[in-house]
């Protein structure tokens, strides 16, 4: 396809409200699909998407990669989601939009899946991932949280073996150490597409947002006044990228490099 053809509807806006049960942020959402369209359609020659497909750590109501597969021809996508009402909204989404050919969410975790024979056949993970640092998973939305620094989910992405991943990845959720992890594991930055956002209603939580003041004094991450970048980015273990670009990701992020 032509990596022109890169428009992805912004979800109808949310007003950042929680609702029961499942992931809603429209901006966010709308980054992260956008940015994996891009990213993959740019990297079409390094990445095996049209012959292998792609797994996807937590699918939320599937809005934002639903218009991917729709937009993309031949991309197929396996989705995992912990939470029910998620992967129930997810299927009504997926058949609203026509894409159940392409796009599948099962209910579960990711890493379950991941380990199954089904999920060595595959190179590649997209994921918005659960990213909210808290001392505990007493939160909003328990399934969003990202352990104490906020990188659990990702740095696990990391360890479980899969040479490409598109994941997002926020500046206050220590991105300089997942970076660093990455780095030890034989990843690259191949690209990325950062964006400023406004606190929602999760890291607006006050024991969340108290959290993140405190792991950002203390120099894990950085956000402003009610406000963090996220980036999402692919990290890859291929030969054919030659050029690592985690110094520019680090100063996207606002973090020394
Ligand atoms: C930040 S939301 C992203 C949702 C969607 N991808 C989007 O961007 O709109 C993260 C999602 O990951 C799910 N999740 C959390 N832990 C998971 C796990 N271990 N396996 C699969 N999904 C998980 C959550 O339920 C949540 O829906």
């Amino acid at each position: 396809m032509d990596p022109r053809d890169t428009a992805v509807l912004l979800p109808p806006p949310s007003g950042n409200h929680v609702v029961d049960g499942f992931f809603d942020c429209a901006e966010e959402s709308a980054h992260y699909a956008f940015s994996v369209q891009l990213l993959l359609t740019q990297y079409a020659t390094v990445v095996p998407w049209q012959t292998e497909g792609v797994a996807e750590l937590g699918s939320g109501d599937a809005r934002a990669i639903a218009h991917v597969v729709r937009a993309v021809p031949g991309l197929t996508v396996h989705g995992t989601d912990i939470s029910a009402t998620s992967v129930e909204r997810a299927r009504q989404t997926i058949a609203g939009l026509g894409v159940e050919d392409r796009y599948d969410v099962e209910l579960g975790d990711f890493f379950a899946w991941a380990g199954s024979a089904a999920g060595s056949q595959v190179s590649t993970v997209i994921a918005n991932p659960p990213y909210i640092p808290a001392p505990d998973g007493d939160i909003l939305m328990p399934e969003l949280w990202g352990g104490w620094y906020g990188n659990d989910l990702v740095l696990r992405l990391l360890k479980a073996g899969f040479d490409h991943l598109l994941v997002a990845l926020p500046s206050y959720s220590d991105p300089a150490a997942t970076l660093a992890v990455a780095g030890e594991l034989g990843y690259q930055v191949a690209n990325f597409l950062a964006m400023g956002l406004e606190f929602g209603a999760y890291s607006r939580e006050p024991k969340v947002a108290e959290h993140i003041a405190r792991l950002t004094a203390e120099g894990h991450g950085w956000a402003g006044d009610d406000s963090y970048v996220v980036a999402v980015a692919l990290l890859t273990r291929s030969p054919q990228v030659q050029r690592d670009r985690s110094t520019e990701l680090l100063r996207a992020l606002q973090l020394p490099a």
